[in-house]
């Protein structure tokens, strides 16, 4: 739990820095959301190798053979999973909390399965985003 806390700690303080660089606006794109939210642990190009990936016990995985590992399917279901699941789940993982991918508008979204879910804008595009970080 303490581990877990530092954890948090750390990834807020990443993120503060990302976002004092970067220009704070109100429709980022998945590609802004990936820079500021995830890049810190999972690298600037998805590979998992983000500046306090080094300070993990667990490593960040690797986001651009998300496809490859799964047969060349992008496994867009778990990928939505993972970064909603975290949400409410306040320490039981590595990842930080996500909550404001999570809010505003959401838009029907297929993620996989056929079925067209009410899904947060932000989370869509990252999920898009990261279709486009994927080595062959
Ligand atoms: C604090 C560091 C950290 C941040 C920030 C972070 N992740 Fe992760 N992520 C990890 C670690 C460590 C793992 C592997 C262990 C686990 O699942 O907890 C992981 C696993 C994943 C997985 C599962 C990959 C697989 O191969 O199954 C996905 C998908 C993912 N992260 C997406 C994201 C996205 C998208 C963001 C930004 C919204 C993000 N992560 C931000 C540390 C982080």
């Amino acid at each position: 739990m303490r581990a877990a806390k530092y954890l948090m700690i750390g990834a807020a303080f990443a993120l503060a820095g990302c976002i004092e660089t970067g220009k704070p606006h109100e429709n980022p794109t998945g590609a802004e959301d990936f820079a500021a939210y995830c890049a810190g642990c999972h690298g600037a190009s998805g590979a998992g190798d983000g500046e306090i990936a080094a300070d993990l016990t667990k490593k960040p995985a690797n986001l651009t053979t998300l496809s490859k590992r799964h047969k060349g399917e992008f496994p867009t279901t778990k990928v939505m999973a993972q970064i909603w699941g975290y949400t409410g789940k306040k320490g039981s993982g590595v990842m930080p909390d996500f909550g404001p991918l999570l809010e505003g508008e959401t838009v029907p979204y297929d993620g996989g399965d056929g079925i067209e879910t009410p899904t947060p804008i932000r989370l869509v595009q990252l999920a898009e985003y990261l279709k486009t970080i994927q080595v062959k």
